[in-house]
């Protein structure tokens, strides 16, 4: 719509809140659903194929949704401040929603392995940023801890309110394609978000707003897939480094998506991460993050077992913005240096 209100005033009767909890929302949620005609065609058969462009909330990533709950709930129980660890994208969300709610926000995040524009965000927002000799689930481990023995809120994806906002995502898909999708492939790390769409189809179901379920399909890069390997992985590695996560906070959660929505998950080892990724921008216009690359990547690996005509939604969950480094690290293209300031120079080098 024209005046879109955020996401807890547009959603409010699903969502925990009453008429004097204090809201703080920095107008998120209502993405696109943005058709992508080259993956369609690549696959074929009449598979339709959207992308959920997460990446166009507020701090560019689908953190956004949650924290806009996590921060509101916060506020009503009068939290002065909030921690979460991460690998970066919580961190941003974290630090602008506490910060405009007036609270201190506490990220402690893995040293060397948070992309650039993520830790450009915590800076500005204003977060006080402790970079840890360890990995995610180091760090997770470290602020749970925090949270039970000082006055402090936790808001990663533990938190149940996270899960509550976004979960809205599966409701804007549904209202978008007038029904749930037949597959829906997502990235997974922590295992949060996969576990909020499951529970935003079941109550749109629910309430009789979409007629069936979608099968969900989470991936995992090859190098960090706890879900595959059935058991923690103790040094995560991948170039995605926002799944770059060992042991799911939502481990039984997310197996029991997986179950109820006879879903499945898979594996994506890097190189196929950032053929999606380069596909995505070079062929569809699209900016994403790898680690959202990964639910493409995925689908085109798994494409064969598509039902004919088939409707697809791949979850873009960060923008390509965040990390400007492996961009240009992992781009075919590379730039005409140093060429001389004269318009033959320059057209030659175009080829007329
Ligand atoms: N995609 C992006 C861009 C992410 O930042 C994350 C998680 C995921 C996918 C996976 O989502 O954890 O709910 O399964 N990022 C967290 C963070 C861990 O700290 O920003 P999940």
């Amino acid at each position: 719509s024209t005046n879109w209100p955020g996401l807890i005033e547009a959603y409010r009767p699903y969502l925990p809140v009453s008429d004097t909890t204090p809201v703080v929302t920095l107008l998120e949620g209502n993405t696109p659903l943005i058709p992508a005609p080259a993956l369609s065609q690549a696959i074929g058969r009449g598979v339709q194929v959207y992308v959920k462009y997460d990446g166009l909330n507020p701090t560019g990533s689908f953190k956004d949704r949650g924290m806009t709950m996590a921060i509101t709930k916060a506020k009503e129980a009068g939290a002065k401040a909030v921690i979460c660890a991460s690998t970066g994208n919580t961190s941003a969300a974290a630090a602008a929603y506490a910060r405009r709610a007036g609270m201190r926000a506490f990220v402690v995040i893995p040293d060397g392995y948070v992309a650039l524009g993520k830790l450009a965000q915590a800076l500005l927002y204003g977060a006080e940023v402790i970079a840890i000799e360890g990995n995610f689930d180091d760090a997770l481990t470290i602020v749970r801890k925090m949270s039970e023995n000082y006055p402090v809120t936790l808001v990663n994806s533990v938190n149940p309110y996270r899960l509550q906002g976004q979960k809205t995502a599966a409701f804007e898909v549904v209202d978008v394609l007038g029904d749930a999708p037949d597959w829906l492939c997502i990235p997974v790390g922590n295992a949060g978000n996969i576990t909020a769409y499951w529970m935003g189809f079941t109550e749109y179901h629910q309430q009789g707003k979409c007629a069936r379920l979608p099968k969900m399909m989470g991936f995992q890069a090859a190098g960090a897939a706890p879900f595959i390997a059935g058991k923690p992985i103790p040094n995560p590695e991948t170039i995605a480094t926002a799944i770059r996560i060992g042991n799911p906070a939502n481990w039984e959660k997310a197996i029991a998506v997986q179950q109820h929505s006879q879903g499945e998950f898979h594996p994506v080892t890097d190189q196929e991460i950032l053929e999606a990724y380069r596909l995505l921008a070079s062929q569809e216009g699209i900016f994403c993050e790898p680690a959202s690359a990964a639910s493409v990547a995925g689908l085109l690996k798994q494409k064969e077992h598509l039902p004919n005509q088939a409707t697809v939604v791949c979850v873009l969950t960060g923008n390509g913005l965040k990390d400007p480094s492996n961009a240009i690290e992992y781009s075919s293209n590379s730039i005409k240096q140093k060429i001389k300031a004269d318009l033959k120079t320059v057209a030659s080098e175009m080829g007329f």
